[in-house]
């Protein structure tokens, strides 16, 4: 089979996610038949440096042996068991080892499976805390302007992306939306830590009126993904765990996609020296193997659930909560991550790295380039109005897979690119950018 006799064979069956699906009568989707490392091969030999870890889940690789091997591993043991009522040693591990590895005090660990789902657990758990603790009334969520958390109902109540949010809008509830820290915004003569200022006032001004009916505010720390790699100074996250404490808010850190080393430390939120009250990982948690998600929470919060009455408690669940196969796919990315010293090694890529973008970062048409950790992102000044889709094209027609936000485009690689393959990202992107 080809590509062509594949991809008609998708394009009857299979429903594809966040696309027009009539788009794909211009724009041929791409089949992929395996993958090496940071590359993409599809059916006819063609092959793609992989530049946004597949929706930003892959670290280390596609066909990494090493989470291969766990999952044989475990694949003989146990593939699955129900997680109400019994429990296995792969997802309490990982319990253990997530919060001895996230910020101060996160110590009990509930399960999803994608990021949204992680999303709708911290959601309900926050405003079912303070219905716990006798304050039902708090029951609205604040989120930054710009944020995005997903495509659940509950999610897409706390995003704030037009297009993917409003054709949906009768079916939300109505949550707050305070100014974005977003340094990009900086007035003249602003420093990113100015804006970030700017912004906790905004938010402190905010809920100095609205906290009796705020239940949470949730963030992206450190960078704001889908709204276009909007970075902002960690000032913010110390003012926002700060304001937030003050005014009785729970703060929810979703770190599903900055969360396993993507804004240079292992979370974001060590960046700031904070601890949320609810932290949500997803995406880099298996490395890109298996669906996870997960919601770490404080003892505080867990101990208003704790209680002889069944309603108190937290009855949530999904069928494949804790699912062991995904747990030890998150064992062998945490074994990695200790074993070859990844955030330090990094951080020395990631200077190598934005050196070899500095051409790129220098062209005319090149606006706010920025970086952070293993993050690069710029806008480009071109009057094209089809420019992601044409971007898009134009990666693939030079070996890239490069998705651009809008006028954004951003560089988020598997950790395990070559020096060679960025030098490759890099300069084919500037012929990208010399056409655009
Ligand atoms: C910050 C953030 N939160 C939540 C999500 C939703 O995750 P998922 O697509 O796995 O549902 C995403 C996905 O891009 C994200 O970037």
């Amino acid at each position: 089979m080809n590509n062509a006799e594949w991809l008609a064979r998708s394009r009857a069956a299979v429903w594809h996610p966040c696309t027009q699906m009539k788009l794909h009568e211009t724009l041929p989707l791409v089949p992929i038949a395996r993958g090496e490392g940071a590359w993409l091969f599809d059916f006819d030999g063609r092959r793609y440096l992989d530049a946004v870890s597949s929706w930003w889940v892959n670290l280390f690789g596609h066909a990494n042996p090493r989470i291969g091997a766990a999952l044989t591993a475990q694949l003989s043991q146990l593939e699955h068991v129900i997680l109400a009522g019994f429990t296995h040693r792969s997802v309490v591990e990982l319990s253990e080892r997530l919060a001895a590895l996230a910020p101060r005090g996160l110590g009990h660990a509930f399960y999803g499976s994608d990021g949204a789902s992680a999303v709708e657990i911290a959601l309900k758990m926050a405003f079912h805390y303070w219905r716990n603790e006798g304050r039902p009334e708090k029951t609205g969520f604040v989120s930054l302007a710009g944020s995005y958390h997903g495509e659940t109902l509950g999610a897409l109540a706390v995003t704030d992306v037009p297009l993917f949010r409003d054709a949906y809008a009768p079916l939300l509830k109505r949550n707050a939306i305070v100014p974005s820290p977003d340094a990009r915004t900086a007035r003249p003569g602003e420093s990113a830590r100015d804006v970030a200022e700017r912004a906790a006032q905004a938010l402190e001004a905010h809920l100095a009126l609205h906290h009796a009916t705020t239940a949470a505010l949730i963030v992206e720390p450190l960078v704001q993904g889908a709204c276009g790699m909007a970075m902002h100074d960690p000032h913010y996250l110390g003012r926002a765990r700060d304001i937030a404490a003050r005014h009785d808010v729970l703060l929810i850190a979703d770190e599903i996609m900055t969360g396993f080393g993507r804004t240079g430390t292992l979370f974001a939120c060590e960046q700031a020296g904070i601890a949320p009250d609810l932290l949500c990982l997803s995406k880099g948690i298996t490395g890109g193997y298996l669906p996870l998600s997960c919601v770490l929470a404080t003892d505080a919060v867990y101990a208003a659930f704790y209680a002889d009455d069944p309603a108190r408690g937290f009855l949530h669940s999904h069928s494949y909560t804790g699912n062991a196969l995904a747990c030890r796919a998150a064992l062998a990315v945490l074994d990695i991550f200790r074993d070859d010293g990844v955030i330090a090694a990094n951080r020395e890529r990631s200077v190598r790295w934005t050196a070899l973008a500095a051409p790129l970062a220098a062209h005319p048409r090149v606006k706010q380039f920025r970086q952070r950790g293993m993050i690069w992102a710029f806008e480009v000044d071109t009057p094209r109005a089809d420019f992601a889709r044409w971007c898009f094209a134009e990666g693939l027609q030079r070996e890239l897979l490069l998705r651009p936000l809008g006028h954004t485009v951003y560089f988020m690689p598997p950790y395990v690119v070559t020096d060679d393959e960025f030098a490759l990202l890099a300069a084919r992107t500037l012929e990208i950018v010399e056409r655009a």
